[in-house]
């Protein structure tokens, strides 16, 4: 067992965009991040995760980054492994890891639906399941999962998208209901239009188009998105629990 003081926080994702901005804001001298990350471009994963945990570093903070692919299980446990190893607990899961393989539905490949089912919502599922575990053993525990706008919305091409996010909120709330006598809450953040590699991709045209139905009138930032998950990983939240945090600049209320 480490210090009591000492924060054990596990972020998916963690390399790049959101995830790094949530490893920032969490970063604080008590606590120890691990974050873990896997892309088709290894060097390019492995850089940024450098990057990342210098950032933590920088921020007053300490951070791991394993390469383990979410929507595996034996990938999975074996990153759980490796932090109980080190630190023997988990107080901090912020199921972030995620990925679009956009299509209008007539066009979708299956292999699309599977890729983006397997890491959007197979990864928190068999993420939360181990993390519960622990937590439940340890009385107490946050979990936090990255929906998105569109989960409550819908969206022009991405119905796998969609319908992982739609389906994460059904995961926290159960999750949420499930663990809630062991005192671990479980909440969704959904956040709208985030300016990050995911977004970076979309055609001017889609820009502009978003950017006008935004009330707030801009893009929102990694750092806005990761306000909302410290809120939730804070002792201020203790009494919220099955909820979803909109952070989405008026674009969806
Ligand atoms: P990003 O593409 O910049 O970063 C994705 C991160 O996930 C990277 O660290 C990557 O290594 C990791 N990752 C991808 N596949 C993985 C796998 N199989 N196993 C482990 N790690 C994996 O994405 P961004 O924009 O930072 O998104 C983060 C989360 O926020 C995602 O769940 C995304 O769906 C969600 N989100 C993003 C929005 C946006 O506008 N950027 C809006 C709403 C939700």
């Amino acid at each position: 067992m480490t210090e009591k003081a000492q924060r054990i926080i596990v972020v998916t994702g963690g390399s790049r965009g959101i995830g790094r901005a949530i490893c920032q804001r969490l970063a604080a001298a008590e606590s120890r991040i691990y974050f873990n990350y896997f892309a088709g471009d290894r060097a390019a994963e492995e850089a940024a995760a450098a990057e990342t945990i210098e950032i933590v570093a920088k921020a007053g903070g300490q951070a791991k980054g394993l390469w383990a692919n979410v929507a595996v299980a034996a990938e999975v446990t074996a990153f759980f492994d490796a932090i109980m190893d080190e630190v023997g607990r988990v107080d901090v899961l912020v199921n972030n890891a995620g990925i679009t393989r956009d299509a209008l539905l007539a066009r979708m490949k299956e292999a699309d639906w599977d890729a983006v089912l397997s890491v959007d919502l197979k990864g928190p599922f068999l993420c939360s399941q181990v993390a519960t575990r622990i937590m439940a053993k340890q009385h107490g525990g946050r979990i936090i999962n990255i929906s998105s706008i569109v989960g409550a919305m819908g969206n022009i091409g991405q119905a796998n998208y969609v319908a992982a996010k739609a389906g994460l909120i059904g995961l926290t709330k159960t999750t949420a209901r499930e663990y809630a006598s062991r005192n671990v809450t479980v909440n969704a953040v959904a956040p709208g239009f985030i300016d990050t590699a995911m977004t970076a991709v979309l055609p001017e045209k889609v820009k502009t188009a978003m950017l006008a139905s935004i009330p707030l009138g801009r893009m929102g930032s990694p750092e806005d998105v990761a306000e909302a998950v410290a809120f939730l990983a804070s002792d201020a939240a203790a009494y919220i629990t099955g909820q979803v945090l909109h952070v989405n600049g008026g674009m969806y209320m």
